[in-house]
């Protein structure tokens, strides 16, 4: 079918939540993707931080041919081959020391962040505690169904959706007096703070150690929970497997997703154990969450990502890109770590929708959380010679003007 056959028919029975470029990929490897037409372009998106061994690669095409050809789904109701293996990893990689971590397996980021939001009042229930409040950082974005987007503090994407289910307080993010004010006045009502170390949607503002540590501190003095949301920052993309190890603080619970099976969706919310066991059969569940297929792309991806250390390469690769990016023209603000970068452009350079309209012409996916801001998530194989091409195409974008 033509690429413009395809537009009509999506444009007269998909629901239009996206908006789109005309392009449509139909092929890719690596860091490359392929269009319709057979024009080749840089992936600086990777599916919003999704495939993160970059395309089709051939330990996650195995891992799926192997599987499909055995099973592809049964039911939660039994054992399911690689799902222990996949939460043990889990386990192994969130470390510290001889702590256990158990995991949820669900289908995507805001599930996952439904899972932690559910156990963390549960546990709060059934302690006795009681407390129902979550606290949630302005900025932050956890998801799109209802309760996620009751924690997601952003007036643009909260107004036209109300009510809201409420449980949810406000506090800014990186301000330690004004979450200190809040434990002091409504400690006994709060049951977690929910957090991305880096918030990934709002241009990739990185939390402060000093934060992360501050609401480590106050969740433990009002036994609460302390959730990082690492659906986009975690999954050795930060030069670290998670994010909040970048920080010392270690977060009761997690939540994963995009990345966590290079492609094939997935979501994870990974609790310490003690807190996971608060879970009893019946309170919480998935028909497709933690299928056949998922686990067995997952177990492949996170034995390819530790096998290939592709946490100390996105650290390396991604303090070039960082280096590089700082020296082209209009650039204000380069922040982030590993391959998870913002970068803020002046007021006198184009929009940023426009950049990433130009960038696409010129043969490069990336993406913009703003008018001022880019933000870019390539796969984790990405490497020098590749920043190095984005780099060029925009400084001929940005610098064209001077
Ligand atoms: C930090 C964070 N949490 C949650 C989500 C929601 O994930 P999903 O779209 O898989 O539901 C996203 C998606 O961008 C995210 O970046």
């Amino acid at each position: 079918m033509s690429l413009a056959e395809e537009k009509k028919l999506d444009d007269a029975y998909v629901m239009p939540t996206f908006g789109r470029f005309g392009v449509e990929f139909v092929g890719g490897r690596g860091m490359t993707l392929v269009d319709d037409q057979g024009k080749e372009y840089l992936d600086f998106l990777a599916g919003i931080g999704v495939c993160s061994l970059g395309h089709c690669h051939p330990v996650l095409v195995g891992a799926l041919e192997e599987q499909a050809e055995k099973l592809v789904h049964v039911s939660n109701y039994f054992y399911i081959e690689h799902r222990g293996s996949v939460a043990k990893r889990l386990s192994d990689l969130a470390g510290q020391g001889a702590t256990t971590w158990k995991t949820f397996f669900a289908n995507s980021g805001a599930e996952a962040n439904e899972c932690a939001m559910k156990l963390a009042r549960l546990r709060s229930t059934r302690s006795g505690k009681g407390g129902t409040t979550i606290v949630a950082l302005r900025r932050g974005f956890h998801g799109r169904t209802l309760e996620t987007v009751a924690a997601t503090m952003q007036e643009r994407l909260q107004k036209d959706f109300r009510p809201l289910p409420p449980g949810f307080v406000a506090t800014e993010p990186n301000d330690v007096a004004a979450l200190e004010r809040l434990f002091a006045e409504q400690g006994d009502a709060i049951c977690a703070v929910m957090l991305e170390p880096i918030q990934g949607e709002s241009g990739v503002h990185p939390l402060t150690d000093e934060f992360m540590g501050a609401v480590r501190r106050l969740c433990d003095e009002h036994d609460a929970l302390m959730i990082a949301d690492e659906v986009q920052c975690g999954m050795f993309r930060t030069g670290r497997p998670f994010a909040f190890q970048l920080s010392g603080a270690t977060p009761d619970i997690f939540t994963l997703a995009k990345g966590i099976a290079g492609g094939v969706p997935m979501g994870a919310c990974v609790a310490r154990a003690d807190v996971a066991d608060v879970f009893r059969p019946g309170d919480h569940g998935s028909t497709f969450g933690g299928s056949n297929l998922a686990c067995a792309a997952a177990d492949a991806v996170i034995a390819e990502l530790e096998r290939g250390r592709y946490d100390e390469r996105a650290a390396e690769v991604g303090s070039y890109l960082m280096g590089r990016l700082a020296q082209v023209p209009h650039v204000t603000d380069v922040r982030g770590a590993g391959l998870m970068v913002g970068c803020d452009l002046d007021d006198v350079a184009p929009d940023a929708h426009d950049v990433v309209a130009a960038a696409l012409e010129g043969g490069v996916v990336l993406n913009a959380t703003g008018p001022r801001t880019l933000r870019l998530l390539p796969p984790l194989v990405c490497e020098r010679r590749h920043v190095d091409v984005l780099v060029d195409v925009l400084s001929a974008i940005l610098g064209a003007g001077d």
